[in-house]
């Protein structure tokens, strides 16, 4: 598949790539740590790698994935942790492999995701598995079978989990196209027109499409008459809903180039079974958000937030949420990780602990110790006036 990304892509990287690495990094090692306390060695997979750096200097995804291991080997050496990165263009893998040869306990391969699935997929056996999957597009994705890897989930208790970032934009408009229904014209207020699938040279298929999302429950969304930002978002709900059979956190961020777009560029989708690593990616996210949020900063200092709460949330909003959550005695952790939940990406974990240590002080929550400083265990609950 000939994509116009293909030519430009890695001469700059562009900011809302840079959001996209800001998640990644800050994700990887925080997780580390916390999955190197299971005994299981470590598999890091970068499935869609690229050349490892752009044109401009900048790093790509594996030399940040590198980095960050290597930072944390320095502290624990004998941490049992490998990386494999994969690119299919072979110009942009040799530049790879130079790049990654520094690092011992990373392999670059030659060739197309797919090809190496079946050995991804016996290492998830005894590894702890982080898979990072970004293509350009929506090529190069096959459900079914990245789900064998994920199917280890319902049968053992090993810790895999998947960053992918998911271009609903582009999945709808080949879709709509492989359907022969109309494909709206790309419009600048709601989208980014830089990298439109104008320029697919291969005709989408019907059938190449239920390989990419496992299924043809995507047509029923395409075939309905709402507009493409509704179609965009129920698709990628409907990927997120997916990966919910497999894992039992799962959580998206939209990456939007600007800031008053509707339409993202692509949604970044995380699965993962445990809740810690939830909270994690959730801190990371709300990272992206309030990047994306400082290129709406008006130039002159206003009296009042301007900007909309999707980019900034309320924090004044978070006291009655947490009352909503404690009108029964509940564990801190829990109220924290249903907030987190249901208002993915808004708050982060040490602005609700924070709020709620402030409610407590206030007397608006009491803790069964009657203390303020408690941990995750201790259950609080709203006082009723
Ligand atoms: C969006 S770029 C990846 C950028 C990289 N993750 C980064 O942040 O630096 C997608 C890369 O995947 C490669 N690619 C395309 N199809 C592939 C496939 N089926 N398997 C592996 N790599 C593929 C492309 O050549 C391209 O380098």
């Amino acid at each position: 598949m000939s994509h116009k990304a293909d030519n430009s892509f890695f001469d700059k990287k562009r900011q809302w790539s840079k959001r996209k690495d800001v998640i990644l990094k800050s994700y990887l090692t925080p997780y580390i740590s916390k999955i190197a306390t299971r005994s299981d060695p470590i598999l890091i997979v970068d499935a869609f790698a690229g050349p490892g750096k752009f044109s401009d200097e900048e790093l790509g995804s594996p030399l940040i994935i590198c980095q960050s291991i290597q930072e944390i080997l320095s502290r624990r050496p004998s941490l049992p942790v490998s990386v494999i990165c994969v690119e299919a263009e072979k110009e942009l893998y040799s530049k790879l492999s130079g790049l990654i040869e520094e690092f011992p306990f990373a392999e670059a391969k030659c060739g197309e995701f797919g090809d190496y699935i079946e050995e991804i997929e016996e290492k998830a056996r005894n590894h702890s598995v982080f898979l990072y999957v970004d293509p350009f597009t929506v090529e190069g994705i096959e459900w079914d079978r990245m789900d064998s890897i994920f199917q280890h989930l319902s049968v053992s208790n090993m810790s895999i989990e998947v960053l992918m970032n998911f271009n609903a934009p582009s999945f709808v408009r080949r879709g709509l196209a492989a359907l022969k229904l109309a494909i709206p014209e790309s419009d600048p207020k709601i989208e980014d027109t830089e990298e439109i699938d104008a320029t697919i040279i291969t005709p989408p298929s019907i059938n190449r499409l239920n390989v990419v999302v496992g299924g043809d429950w995507w047509q029923a969304i395409l075939k309905s008459s709402t507009g493409f930002p509704d179609k965009v978002q129920k698709l990628t709900n409907g990927v997120c809903d997916r990966l919910s059979q497999r894992f039992k956190e799962v959580c998206q961020h939209p990456i939007k180039a600007l800031p008053h777009h509707t339409v993202p560029k692509y949604s970044l989708i995380f699965g993962s079974r445990h809740s810690d690593a939830l909270i994690l990616m959730n801190d990371a996210m709300v990272k992206s958000r309030q990047m994306l949020a400082e290129l709406a900063k008006p130039k002159e200092p206003t009296l009042f937030e301007m900007r909309p709460t999707d980019l900034v949330p309320d924090i004044e909003e978070l006291p009655p949420i947490i009352i909503e959550h404690t009108s029964c005695p509940t564990q801190r952790g829990v109220v924290i990780l249903d907030i987190i939940r249901k208002y993915f990406g808004q708050f982060a974990f040490k602005e609700i602990r924070g709020c709620i240590e402030q409610m407590l002080k206030e007397g608006k929550l009491k803790s069964e110790t009657g203390k303020v400083r408690i941990n995750d265990k201790i259950r609080i609950v709203t006082v009723k006036k």
